[in-house]
């Protein structure tokens, strides 16, 4: 299997797992809009387990996130947002749903330094709920009442994205540490020479300031009207 990037010449195969999968479905103008917009964020699955018999064989897409940038929060913070995520029946309890979604939202951070990542869910989708909430670690904000246009209500959920915050200081608290190292005396040579000048020092934490700790009041702009309007895909 393999994760990567979605291009805008696998958008038909994704709307079609779109429809197959989800009764939430756009049109191609509106995968488009992504995949031209934040050409970072949306994921597709491509089973490559069965070799191609010409170069013009479409790829078999299993499954894809399709994801963008609030383009004007309203609580002001920079966040992402999941447009939609779906598997393959055939596919699924593989990992693929977990991993299109952290690929998604670490480009959402090493990208456009969102905040965090936000998604509606319905009330009634317990296999996505156990992904959102147990596997990937969301909260529920708020239930937006008759979100969808069948009238169902839908969950706002939101996850946090600090902890990627969190391991890239790490790692550059660790290239750091790796560059003090360079050129001094190894061994047991090392250890005594570190004693004598008390060179041992305390690995020092970076922690996160300002703005990102506010907890500014969540407006979410209801979007079950845009997925109508756009719904009719063939
Ligand atoms: N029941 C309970 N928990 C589940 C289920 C399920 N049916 N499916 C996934 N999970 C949870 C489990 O904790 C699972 O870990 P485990 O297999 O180790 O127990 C974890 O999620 C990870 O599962 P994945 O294998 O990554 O999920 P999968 O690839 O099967 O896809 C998905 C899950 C996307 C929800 C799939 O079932 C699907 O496509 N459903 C139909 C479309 C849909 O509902 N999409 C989400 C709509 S919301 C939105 O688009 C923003």
């Amino acid at each position: 299997m393999d994760i990567r990037v979605l291009h805008p010449s696998d958008i038909p195969h994704v709307q079609q797992t779109n429809i197959t999968n989800l009764p939430e479905n756009y049109f191609c103008k509106y995968y488009l809009y992504h995949a031209l917009s934040w050409p970072q964020l949306s994921y597709v699955a491509v089973d490559v387990s069965r070799p191609k018999k010409t170069p013009y064989d479409a790829p078999k897409i299993v499954g894809y996130v399709l994801a963008k940038m609030e383009e004007d929060p309203a609580d002001g913070i920079q966040h992402g947002h999941i447009t939609s995520l779906s598997v393959m029946r055939t596919h699924r309890r593989l990992g693929l749903a977990e991993k299109l979604m952290r690929q998604s939202q670490r480009a959402m951070f090493e990208t456009y330094n969102a905040v965090y990542v936000s998604l509606h869910v319905r009330v009634s989708n317990v296999a996505a709920l156990a992904l959102y909430r147990d596997t990937l670690g969301f909260e529920v904000k708020g239930i937006e009442a008759k979100y969808y246009a069948d009238g169902e209500d839908a969950y706002s959920m939101h996850r946090d994205l600090g902890y990627l915050r969190e391991e890239a200081l790490d790692d550059s608290d660790d290239e750091d540490t790796a560059g003090q190292d360079e050129g001094g005396e190894v061994g047991s040579a090392g250890k005594a020479a570190d004693g004598a000048n008390g060179l041992k020092k305390e690995r020092k934490r970076k922690v996160r300031v300002g703005r990102q700790l506010g907890v500014g009041e969540l407006v979410e702009r209801n979007e079950s009207t845009k997925a109508t309007q756009t719904n009719g895909a063939p």
